[in-house]
């Protein structure tokens, strides 16, 4: 299977404002060195707790945002330090998902203007783009009648497969789903989950699915990378990653999930403490402070990845 998408030592620093009586600029290090790739007509699914830089990794690799080192290389070239205007024949072929389908379609607009819109700046015919648009609507399960509807009009179901749809228009290869479901209810959920595969599977279509929670992506990824603070600590094969979690931050994301936790209750582990700032990152391993099999040697050193029985691991503490 070949490779669409390899990063590699990816990193991203944003500068912000050191408080509001400094002037001196501080910076948060929101990606770290991170490298993983995926196959095309594959998912990798993202999964980490709040600010771990999982949408911070979904906007760089579609170059919504820029990164501060490292290399994309989509298709064979490496679109890192390419220029807005150069990105621009790209635009079609990577598409970005936001996780509020509320928030991303306008709401004085209607839904087959909204689909259209990416075919209308393509230079598409009134007539084809409203044939194409309607085509797009039926395939994502809404009816023909929805083309004259508004946003309000709509289920936040319904609007999140508006928004795939016009994901769907401009035929890309790679889309970057930043929690798509999580504003659902869960019912809705599955059956969006369900859409989003059989797309897959008719299209060909390589997914980054971002979520919280290890429960939402496992049936529709192929692989999973687990993030804390910026980096990637653990990545490896679905079966591999729900069945024999190693890491210990991700056996205690699989336990704090009773519905999926299969690791049973000998080797349970509970997070303790929140989450440290990734203005203050912890030094060593950036998890020690929160390890419950952390040793003194976890605040010196920092872990690479590693093979640990077919999965790489950033623990230099298990085998
Ligand atoms: N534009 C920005 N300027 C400064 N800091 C930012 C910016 N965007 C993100 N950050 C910081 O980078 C870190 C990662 O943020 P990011 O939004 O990628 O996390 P996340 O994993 O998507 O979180 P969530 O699950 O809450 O969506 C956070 O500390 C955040 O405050
Ligand atoms: S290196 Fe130490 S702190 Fe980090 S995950 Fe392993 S045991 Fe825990
Ligand atoms: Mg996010």
């Amino acid at each position: 299977m070949s490779e669409l998408l390899q990063i590699k030592n990816l990193s991203k620093i944003y500068k912000t404002a050191g408080g509001s009586l400094s002037v001196r600029k501080s910076s948060v290090s929101a990606l770290e060195d991170v490298s993983f790739s995926v196959s095309q007509g594959q998912t990798l699914g993202i999964v980490g707790e709040s600010g771990c830089g999982k949408s911070t990794l979904g906007r760089v690799i579609s170059r919504l945002d820029t990164p501060s080192a490292g290399e994309i290389i989509y298709k064979g070239e490496n679109i890192a330090g390419k220029s807005l205007s150069a990105m621009r024949p790209l635009r079609k072929s990577i598409q970005f998902i936001f996780q509020d389908p509320y928030a991303s379609l306008n709401p004085r607009r209607q839904i087959g203007a909204i689909v259209e819109e990416p075919l209308r700046i393509n230079g598409v015919s009134k007539e084809e783009r409203r044939s194409q648009a309607q085509a797009l609507l039926e395939r994502v399960g809404l009816d023909k009648g929805s083309y004259e509807k508004y946003p309000h009009e709509f289920s936040g179901g319904q609007r999140q497969r508006v928004v795939i749809a016009r994901a769907l228009t401009l035929k890309p290869e790679l889309i970057i789903a930043d929690e798509p479901v999580s504003a659902l209810d869960v019912s809705i959920q599955a059956q969006v989950l369900n859409l989003f595969k059989e797309l897959q599977e008719e299209l060909g279509l390589t997914y980054i699915f971002i979520a919280h929670d290890l429960g939402v992506v496992r049936h529709i990824s192929d692989r999973i990378a687990v993030m804390y603070l910026g980096r990637i600590v653990e990545i490896g094969s679905v079966e591999e990653i729900y069945s024999d979690p190693k890491h210990p931050y991700t056996k205690a994301l699989l336990s704090a999930n009773p519905r999926i936790g299969e690791n049973g209750a000998s080797s349970r582990q509970i997070l303790v403490g929140d989450i440290p700032s990734p203005l203050n990152r912890p030094s060593g391993c950036s998890f020690h402070t929160r390890c419950p099999i952390a040793k003194p040697e976890c605040a010196i050193n920092s872990p690479a990845l590693r093979d640990i029985r077919g999965v790489d691991v950033a623990c230099d503490l298990i085998s």
